[in-house]
């Protein structure tokens, strides 16, 4: 039996192992695909042990992607422009392929199962870090309109917009940012992760976010985000989590690893909600 795994830490809230055994089921396939928790200093070991063992693939999830990004001996184009791989798939000789399939994961969610527009739409991307600069290169690949990159530390903002040397890219500052209207605005930061009392807010005026169409959180849980509260409130009608980005990234990988087209992933997601 092919066996996988995800690598973080933590990773036991993984639901990785549960979107791939609920993916082989729907080709009859048996799999083994369990979480690996590791350290930093341990990564590359458990990354090699893995493989020598005769692993199959892999996931790397936070805070990971950048080490995995190092670790690799060939890269795909879009890992390469993310600077971060979330996926690896064994060469042979030792030899590993690094991909990242989040964005494109990011793109199919929006257009296919939150069914935005990215033809010359205005698109606000809030962060900076590794989430934003994965998310920004998939949506460069798209016919958008323009892409505002927003961040506390304005710095980070531009050196992401200059790095992509795509001038539909502006930097901008949170207490600068004027939306256009019908944007859509995406939250790539990590404020629901680091705001564990849930109350905080990002610092965008209420009468800015209303202009927007559609609000998206790469993040998802149980209960709304911070953010998606705070588009709800702001009255943005169609306001999404980061669940169906997360099968959809997913969904990339394993039709990679067992060469299948055809996957299923509004039934994952469905079944995945129900139980968040
Ligand atoms: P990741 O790889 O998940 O993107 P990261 O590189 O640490 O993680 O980036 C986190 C992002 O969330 C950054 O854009 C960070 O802003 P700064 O660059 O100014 O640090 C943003 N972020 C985290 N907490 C935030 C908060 N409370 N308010 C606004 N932005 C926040």
């Amino acid at each position: 039996m092919a066996f996988f795994t995800v690598f973080g830490n933590p990773v036991a809230h993984s639901l990785s192992p549960q979107i791939h055994d609920a993916f082989a089921a729907q080709h009859g396939l048996g799999i083994r695909y369990l979480p690996s928790l590791t350290s930093a200093g341990q990564f590359r070991r458990a990354v090699s042990d893995f493989f020598y063992c005769g692993g199959a693939g892999a996931n790397v999830t936070v805070p990971f992607k950048e080490s995995a990004y190092e670790l690799v001996t060939h890269l795909t184009t879009r890992a390469a422009k993310a600077r971060a791989v979330n996926t690896l798939i064994p060469l042979g000789f030792g030899q590993l392929l690094g991909d990242n399939t989040d964005g494109i994961g990011l793109i199919t969610d929006l257009r296919v199962n939150c069914h935005q527009q990215l033809n010359q739409r205005a698109v606000v991307l809030l962060g900076a870090g590794g989430a934003a600069r994965g998310a920004l290169h998939a949506l460069l690949e798209q016919p958008v309109a323009s892409i505002t990159v927003v961040n506390r530390t304005i710095a980070r903002a531009e050196e992401l917009a200059q790095d992509s040397q795509d001038s539909r890219v502006t930097a901008c500052a949170f207490d600068a940012l004027a939306i256009t209207s019908g944007a859509l605005v995406i939250n790539a930061t990590s404020i629901s992760l680091t705001d564990k009392s849930g109350t905080a807010s990002l610092p965008i005026a209420t009468a800015e976010l209303a202009k927007a169409t559609c609000a998206y959180d790469m993040m998802y849980g149980a209960e709304p985000t911070v953010f998606m509260q705070q588009a709800r409130s702001a009255g943005v009608t169609n306001v999404f989590d980061g669940l169906g980005m997360l099968v959809e990234q997913a969904a990339v990988a394993f039709k990679i690893w067992h060469d299948v087209q055809q996957l299923n992933t509004p039934q994952v997601i469905a079944s995945l909600r129900e139980k968040l």
